[in-house]
């Protein structure tokens, strides 16, 4: 799952990367229904043209750059610098040399953005855009369960709060948890936190004695087993690609053909033959996937594993941040110093 490359809009405008397709394409089908896997076109609002035009403007006046997760709105991608998952987006935060990052996506992301980038500005649209999952444990929490394993290492996913990273020993995305785990020695038991099913994941791929915390992201787990049976008994020739955080890992893994992060799944079906995909994962990943490869097609695992933390931000709210440089996002420096370590050595790492 290492090693994909990413969706940065400068770069790489050939095929693999979002900065394919025109702006239009995307706007046009970023808001579609669909229906046998298809998006069918439904217009913009008439006033996002103008919108996109005053963020390109404002962009370039607060020297600043808009990243967004793979399930932001098209529109948001429309704008954005650079489209991708959490590492991809922690990677590019911290590689950039921007005045001001415009985070579109989760609290927690535009937090680890913060830490790895003092001296920067970062801003999100909604300051309510939060996650169920990281709020699933708290460090007090943390700190008990140590006591109880004192030799254990502690290993948290990155949806997780700075407050909570500070007690942790390393961190880990969907995209390099198995890398990571590999580096810690093999007679350490590890604690991980929150999400039980990407620990879940990680223990059948590393056989490692992994003690596990009973997280779980709300999205992912409207993700049932039985309509994925059902899914792919209608469509056999679909390949079954499913995000780690899914509910019906235990059940789904090895049927999978792929378990792979956001981006890595964007990657996966640039060079996959199939073309046919059930995607599960939050349905936010289907608007590019249907934009970037509109010759194949997507079906949602299920319709219902949205994410209304993620829909909080929207192009106006975006815009609004630049104007007014809200809403700033800071974490207390004396949990930054502790929470950018874990982080840093997962960077380090990978
Ligand atoms: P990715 O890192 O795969 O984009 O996942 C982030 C996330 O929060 C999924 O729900």
């Amino acid at each position: 799952m290492n090693g994909h490359t990413n969706g940065d809009r400068a770069g790489h405008p050939a095929r693999g990367g979002v900065g394919e397709g025109s702006a239009e394409t995307r706007s046009v089908l970023a808001n579609g229904h669909h229906t046998n896997g298809h998006a069918t076109a439904v217009a913009e609002p008439p006033h996002y043209a103008l919108l996109k035009e005053k963020i390109t403007i404002l962009k370039q006046e607060r020297q600043a750059i808009i990243l967004a997760h793979n399930y932001q709105e098209g529109a948001i991608q429309d704008v954005a610098d650079f489209v991708g998952d959490s590492l991809g987006l922690a990677r590019k935060a911290k590689a950039s040399d921007a005045k001001v990052i415009l985070f579109c996506g989760v609290h927690f992301m535009a937090e680890t953005a913060a830490m790895l980038c003092p001296d920067k500005t970062v801003l999100i649209p909604d300051l309510q855009a939060g996650c169920s999952l990281a709020d699933m444990i708290i460090p007090e929490q943390i700190r008990t369960w140590r006591r109880h394993h004192p030799d254990g290492v502690v290993v948290c996913y990155v949806n997780t709060s700075a407050a909570v990273k500070a007690e942790c020993d390393y961190c880990v995305t969907s995209t390099n948890g198995v890398t990571i785990l590999e580096h810690i020695p093999a007679e350490k038991e590890i604690l991980f936190v929150p999400d039980y099913y990407l620990g879940s994941y990680l223990k059948a791929k590393t056989k490692r004695k992994i003690h596990l915390w009973k997280g779980y992201c709300p999205a992912h787990a409207a993700i049932l087993p039985e309509q994925v049976d059902q899914l792919r008994e209608l469509h056999p020739d679909a390949e079954f690609l499913m995000h780690p955080e899914c509910g019906c890992t235990t059940k789904q893994m090895d049927l999978a053909d792929q378990i792979l992060s956001t981006e890595g799944m964007v990657q996966y079906v640039n060079r996959s033959p199939a073309t046919e995909f059930i995607i599960a994962t939050e349905t936010g990943l289907l608007n590019r996937l249907r934009t970037q490869y509109p010759e194949k097609t997507f079906f949602p695992a299920s319709e219902h594993a949205t994410c209304h933390h993620m829909q909080r931000n929207t192009l106006e709210k975006a815009f609004m941040s630049l104007v007014r440089m809200q809403h700033v996002v800071t974490v207390d420096q004396k949990i930054a110093e502790r929470a950018v370590k874990p982080i840093e050595r997962m960077l380090d790492i990978v």
